[in-house]
């Protein structure tokens, strides 16, 4: 059975919060966590589920948004049509980036910010995470354009930084020239 998580909204003060590196390896009730994570974010990129329990599409989450200030991000990317890969760090670090800096053309959207919020979020277009899986091994992943982007995401969501701060409110949207839009 199907049972959706509860996502904190941007006003709780969880989503301000600076987390704590969690305990390695995960305890049973994070996997379950995070498998349900998994399965909710998948099942909100499928249009026939995404319907049928009114979900929100998202590719991302961070356990800060769930009320457990704990160094955890989920990430399911469907990297090709109806095809995704999961990716579950534990206390995540980037550990080198592009110089070269990318935004969504469409702007950003986060499963805890129930508006939309329009603007520009400058990312790096490649970054590179290592950290740990649930079972404390050590990982590290290569990440470029969207996933890179969503990565940056999630690890913000640790530091208690919600996509709009990184919004410049006297210019909320670059040209092409000045950065590249993805
Ligand atoms: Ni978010």
């Amino acid at each position: 059975m199907f049972k959706k998580l509860n996502i904190l909204d941007e006003k709780d003060p969880h989503l301000r919060k600076i987390s704590k590196d969690a305990n390695l390896p995960l305890s049973n009730e994070y996997k379950n966590t995070i498998e349900r994570i998994i399965q909710e974010l998948t099942y909100s990129q499928i249009e026939e589920y995404e319907k049928k329990y009114n979900l929100r599409p998202g590719m991302g989450l961070a356990f800060p948004q769930l009320g457990i200030n704990e160094r955890i991000i989920v990430i399911v990317h469907e990297y090709e049509e109806g095809k995704f890969k999961n990716y579950v760090v534990v206390n995540p670090k980037i550990t080198s980036y592009s110089d070269e800096m990318i935004a969504a053309e469409a702007g950003e959207g986060c499963l805890s910010v129930n508006r939309d919020v329009e603007g520009h979020v400058k990312r790096h277009a490649r970054v590179t995470v290592e950290g740990f899986d649930v079972d404390g091994n050590k990982i590290k992943f290569r990440a470029r354009e969207e996933l890179s982007i969503a990565f940056q995401h999630e690890i913000d969501h640790l530091n208690g930084i919600l996509f709009y701060d990184r919004i410049d409110k006297n210019k909320p949207f670059y040209t092409e020239n000045e950065i590249r839009l993805i």
